[in-house]
């Protein structure tokens, strides 16, 4: 890995450590030059780390457009399977995300600051309030408050965390408004995620001494791997194989079978693309999305029917219920994996998949959940159509491989 400077330090930075780092310097030059600092958010290629990858420039821009007084939210409820990226940085640097809120405030003229922070993560909630209590010099701009997001999946989407911090039951009310148009307490609101505004320090600090922004990314690796847990890459020369190594090696077999880049709605990349490059431009050219880099090694020992069950049971108990299509179509999905992980069925049961896609089509829905469980269900019946061919015969991958394994 690079010897570029890092998000995450080896343990959690206080006021004084951080100041040591340059901490709050970004903020003071954006209170002293605001326009110039709008300007540098306005023109960042920076894309939005929740996921989505929108460019946070153009919501920047967006907002300037809107009305005053404004909001911004950091929104760290992080509760995707796989995912805690947001947490480590609460937890071990959350100076760098009051001072990447405290800069997007300034730029876009916002009054309050709100950080939407997942109801299980007490130490990262503690870490937080501590810091909270230690920036008094330089005092925020904007007021500062904290807001636990209920631990269901649904929450973390931006209209749904608008909603609960408005006081509502934290579910998606659709786009649009816009939050940007209309987001807490009926003002015009950013939604970054926790990351994206942790890169903002950063970004400032190159703009100022004439620099070209450059960044490191949070991953969060999971699955077959010996040491499973968050890690900072450099995008610009680290490969999930340097990756899968920092983690101390695929467990299971030992062999890479494939794996998930960007979380459980991406596509699943066989163990050729192990090589590539862990940026967002790499990912989508190999066939997968980077999402918020939630990584899941697959060993040749794992069944991919059975993480696919798995997958497809994490979507259907987490849609929220309120658009029919959704229920109905990460249910059947869930069901038709359920039946062909039993062997209760034949090929024509996989068929039903595409019915369903066709079905639901373009009806009206509140968030893109409706669409997540076909990127991965789509991917492991073209990558390892065998592991599948088992199953609906009556064996199990697992049972194959160990059989491939040992000579007996
Ligand atoms: C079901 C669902 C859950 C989401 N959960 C989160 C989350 O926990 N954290 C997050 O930052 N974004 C989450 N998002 C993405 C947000 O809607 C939004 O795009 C993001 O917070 C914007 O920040 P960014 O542009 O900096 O990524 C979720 C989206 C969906 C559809
Ligand atoms: S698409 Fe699904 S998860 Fe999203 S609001 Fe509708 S029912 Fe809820």
């Amino acid at each position: 890995m690079s010897a570029m400077q890092k998000l995450l330090p080896p343990s959690r930075l206080d006021r004084a450590g951080y100041l040591d780092r340059d901490g709050y310097l970004a903020y003071q030059y954006a209170v002293a030059d605001t326009e110039w600092a709008r300007k540098v958010l306005t023109s960042t290629p920076l894309t939005g780390l929740g996921g989505a990858h929108f460019a946070f420039a153009r919501k920047v821009a967006s907002m300037l457009t809107s009305s005053t007084p404004r909001v911004v939210v950091c929104n760290a409820a992080e509760d995707e399977p796989g995912s805690r990226k947001d947490r480590m940085l609460l937890a071990r640097n959350p100076h760098v995300v009051l001072e990447g809120a405290m800069i997007a405030a300034i730029a876009v003229d916002a009054t309050d600051i709100v950080i939407y922070v997942s109801e299980l993560a007490d130490e990262e909630h503690q870490s937080l309030t501590e810091a909270m209590a230690e920036i008094d010099d330089p005092p925020a701009t904007a007021a500062i408050r904290i807001v636990r997001a209920d631990q269901r999946y649904v929450s973390g989407e931006a209209t749904a965390a608008v909603d609960a911090i408005n006081g509502g039951d934290g579910k998606p009310t659709g786009q649009p408004p816009y939050p940007t148009e209309k987001g807490v307490n009926g003002r015009p609101t950013l939604v970054a995620n926790c990351e994206t505004l942790a890169n903002l320090p950063r970004i400032v600090r190159a703009d100022r001494a004439g620099l070209e922004p450059s960044w490191t990314r949070l991953t969060t690796v999971t699955g077959d791997i010996a040491a499973p847990g968050v890690y900072e890459i450099d995008p610009y020369c680290d490969t999930f194989a340097d990756l899968f190594v920092c983690a101390g090696n695929v467990t299971g077999s030992g062999r890479l079978k494939g794996f998930q880049p960007g979380g459980p709605s991406s596509r699943f990349l066989g163990p050729d693309a192990a090589g590539t490059l862990i940026a967002n431009d790499a990912i989508r050219a190999a066939g997968s999305q980077p999402g918020c880099l939630a990584i899941r090694v697959v060993s040749t020992s794992s069944c991919i029917v059975e993480i696919c069950r798995e997958i497809t049971a994490f979507f259907s108990r987490e849609q929220c219920g309120q658009c029919p299509p959704c229920r109905m179509k990460t249910q059947t999905y869930h069901r038709i994996m359920q039946q062909v992980g039993a062997a209760g069925g034949g090929w024509d049961l996989l068929e039903k998949l595409a019915a369903v896609e066709e079905f639901v089509g373009d009806m009206p829905r509140r968030c893109s959940l409706i669409d997540m469980p076909t990127p991965p269900v789509e991917s492991a019946l073209t990558l390892f159509p065998d592991d599948f061919a088992a199953h609906i015969e009556g064996g199990s991958c697992a049972q194959r491989e160990a059989s491939a394994v040992s000579p007996s």
